[in-house]
C-alpha cells in the first residue's frame, strides 16, 4: 500500500449510510483546507445507492465547490443503460443539482483511444493551472471487482503496465468489454483513496489484497503520498 501508511479498513454496519458520511467528511475537508473538492466517481452498482444517500446527507453542501470525474467509462453513449456517467447523473449529479461545468464526463460515445486523449488532455489543464504534474483528486472512490479489478484494471491487461498516460482505453471481462479507464499513475496521484468494498463474497479477496498476497490491480493501489481507506460491508 501507500509508502508509509498503512490503509485504514473501517467495517460498516450501514454500509450505505456509513459510507456517504465518511466521504462527505472527506469533502468537507478538502473543500475547508483548498476551497475545492476533486472527487472521482466509481461505476458498478455500489456506488448507486452510496450516491443517492450523499444526496441526501449533503443538504446545504456546497456541490458548486466539487469538481467530478470519472475513474473509469464505459464505451457507450451517456443515455445507455450500461454507462457510468448516466448512473451518477441519475443518482448524483441532477438532484444534488451539481452544475454540468463541474462534472467532466468520459466521452464514451467516440473513438476510445479519442476519448481518452480528450479526457487527458482536460485533466492536464486542471492540473497544469495548480502546478500539478498529474491531476491530483482530492477524494478518488473505487470500487472492487469479484476478480480483484478497481476500475477498468482488469487481471492480466496491458494497462495495468501503463506509467505515462493518466487516461487510456482498457478492455476488460466484465460487459462492456471496451471501457476507458484512470490508470495506477493518475489513481496513485490522488489525496485519499476510498474502496467501496460491499459483500461478504468480496471479503476474501479483501483481507488477501490488505495482506498484501495475491497480486490483484486493487492491490496496486498505492498512493505515492495519499492514503486508502478500505469501506467494508457485509
Ligand atoms: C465499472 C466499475 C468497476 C466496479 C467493480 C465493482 O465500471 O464496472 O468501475 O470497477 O467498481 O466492478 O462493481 P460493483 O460495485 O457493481 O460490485
Amino acid at each position: 500500500m501507500s509508502h508509509d501508511v498503512k490503509p485504514e479498513v473501517r467495517h460498516l454496519v450501514d454500509f450505505t449510510r456509513e459510507a456517504a458520511g465518511f466521504i462527505l467528511t472527506e469533502m468537507r475537508a478538502a473543500v475547508a483546507a483548498r476551497g475545492f473538492c476533486r472527487l472521482a466517481l466509481s461505476g458498478g452498482n455500489t456506488p448507486r445507492k452510496i450516491n443517492a444517500e450523499l444526496v441526501a446527507q449533503a443538504a446545504g453542501f456546497g456541490w458548486n465547490h466539487v469538481q467530478i470525474t470519472f475513474g473509469d467509462e464505459r464505451c457507450v453513449p451517456p443515455e445507455h443503460a450500461d454507462s457510468n456517467y448516466r448512473m451518477a447523473r441519475e443518482t448524483l449529479l441532477e438532484p444534488a443539482g451539481i452544475p454540468d461545468g463541474n462534472v467532466f464526463r468520459i466521452k464514451g460515445e467516440i473513438e476510445p483511444d479519442a476519448a481518452a486523449r480528450e479526457y487527458e488532455a482536460r485533466l492536464h489543464a486542471v492540473a497544469a493551472r495548480l502546478g500539478e504534474p498529474r491531476y491530483v483528486h482530492d477524494v478518488l472512490l473505487l470500487g472492487l471487482g469479484e476478480d480483484g479489478h478497481t476500475a477498468s484494471l482488469f487481471p492480466g491487461s496491458p494497462a495495468l503496465a501503463e506509467m505515462e498516460r493518466n487516461v487510456i482505453p482498457a478492455i476488460g471481462p466484465k460487459p462492456p468489454p471496451q471501457r476507458i479507464t484512470m490508470t495506477f499513475p493518475l489513481l496513485n496521484a490522488a489525496r485519499h483513496v476510498i474502496f467501496l468494498a460491499n459483500g461478504a463474497a468480496k471479503r476474501p479477496l479483501i483481507e488477501q489484497i490488505l495482506a498484501g498476497t495475491g497480486d490483484y490491480p486493487a492491490a496496486r493501489v498505492q498512493p505515492d503520498a495519499g492514503r486508502v481507506t478500505w469501506l467494508v460491508g457485509d
